[in-house]
């Protein structure tokens, strides 16, 4: 037997102490993983995020291959501050300036014309690039020290559900999984709002937690939403069906009295705002709040995919700006896209 007790430390480290020490360490592989062009999985607020160097052509790619994603989709550039903006853009609107002051770190991306720095691996070619300051601490001091951008888009394979959680990670890319920033459960729940500052007027290219109506009123401007089906650009959810379990899933809407589906013999999952309306196998129930309900909206999902159910029936989220991104990833969670 190996006697391990020479080794052990005489006064125990407290268990902050530990955590600490236990980050740290972290930070050091996951620097050294991004300076060798290697993936790394991040943590975010929103999800969890497949980073690579942004810089690096070889090393973005690598995340296009792991994700199965075609390469004309652009990546989020993530950086440690407000600062490092001018390093990755061509020009600032003073309306995407007040919108990066009042939101970073958060869960805002903000779509510009790109600076000669950003490879065109990062944007598929686009002339605009997209960047984010994450609100995750972890991951901030990563990027201090990494004292660059990172590319990253959410850490599942193409069209799936996003991660939230380490183990939702590991389930997706098993043995292929790259090293991962351990950072507990994401607080956010669902992607960042993503705003096109290409125009005179801010434009909503995806919906998230930071609502049409905060834009406005940061920015004093008349903000537009996109119409995803008629978009040039290529971005968030041109994809009807994104953000999807592999079960067949299919949206019901309560207060339409839409009829509850024909599933006889059928082994049913359901995810909604109440109890389902008829018995089913297994039924799991969002909180009635919704950055609440954007916590644990994927968890359920992954949840659900992984019950060896027939069928999920997901209800649609309610009214209310608050609800804009809950419901957009419900919708093309049951291949519904929007309207
Ligand atoms: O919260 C988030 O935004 C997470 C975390 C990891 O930061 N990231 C994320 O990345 O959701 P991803 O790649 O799953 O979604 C980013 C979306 C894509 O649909 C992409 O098309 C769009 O952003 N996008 C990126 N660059 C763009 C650009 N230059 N113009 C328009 N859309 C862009
Ligand atoms: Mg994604």
């Amino acid at each position: 037997m190996v006697c391990l007790r020479g080794f052990q430390r005489r006064t125990p480290l407290n268990p902050k102490d530990a955590e600490a020490e236990a980050a740290k360490a972290s930070l050091a592989q996951a620097l050294a993983e991004l300076r060798a062009g290697h993936l790394v999985v991040i943590p975010t607020e929103t999800v969890y995020g497949l980073a690579a160097d942004a810089e690096n052509s070889a090393a973005v790619n690598k995340i296009f291959a792991l994700k199965g994603r075609p390469a004309t989709r652009p990546l989020i550039v993530h950086v440690p501050s407000l600062d490092h903006l001018d390093r990755w853009v061509s020009q600032i609107p003073a309306y995407a300036y007040d919108l990066a002051q009042a939101f970073w770190p958060g869960p805002l991306s903000l779509v510009l014309r790109r600076s000669t720095r950003v490879p065109d691996a990062v944007t598929g070619g686009q002339d605009s690039v997209a960047l984010r300051v994450p609100a995750h601490a972890l991951t901030l001091d990563l990027l201090r020290a990494f004292n660059g951008g990172v590319a990253a888009p959410s850490a599942n394979r193409y069209g799936r559900i996003s991660p939230t959680k380490p183990a939702h990670v590991q389930a997706q890319f098993g043995k292929q999984t790259p090293y991962i920033v351990d950072g507990g459960p994401c607080r956010g729940g669902i992607e960042s709002t993503i705003v096109s500052c290409l125009g005179t007027q801010p434009l909503i290219l995806r919906p998230g937690m930071i609502t049409a109506a905060q834009v406005a009123a940061t920015t004093g401007l008349a903000v537009a939403e996109q119409h995803h089906a008629t978009s040039q650009l290529r971005t968030a959810g041109q994809d009807i069906t994104h953000y999807a379990p592999q079960t067949k899933t299919i949206l019901f809407q309560r207060e339409r009295n839409a009829p509850w589906p024909e599933m006889k013999d059928l082994q049913v999952g359901f995810l909604g705002f109440a109890p389902p309306p008829e018995k089913v196998h297994l039924a799991l129930q969002l909180p009635s709040e919704p950055t609440l309900a954007a916590q644990r909206l994927y968890a359920a999902l992954h949840k659900l995919d992984a019950a060896a159910l027939d069928l999920i029936v997901l209800e649609a989220a309610p009214e209310g700006s608050q609800w804009d991104g809950i419901r957009d990833r419900l919708l093309r969670a049951s291949g519904r896209g929007r309207p």
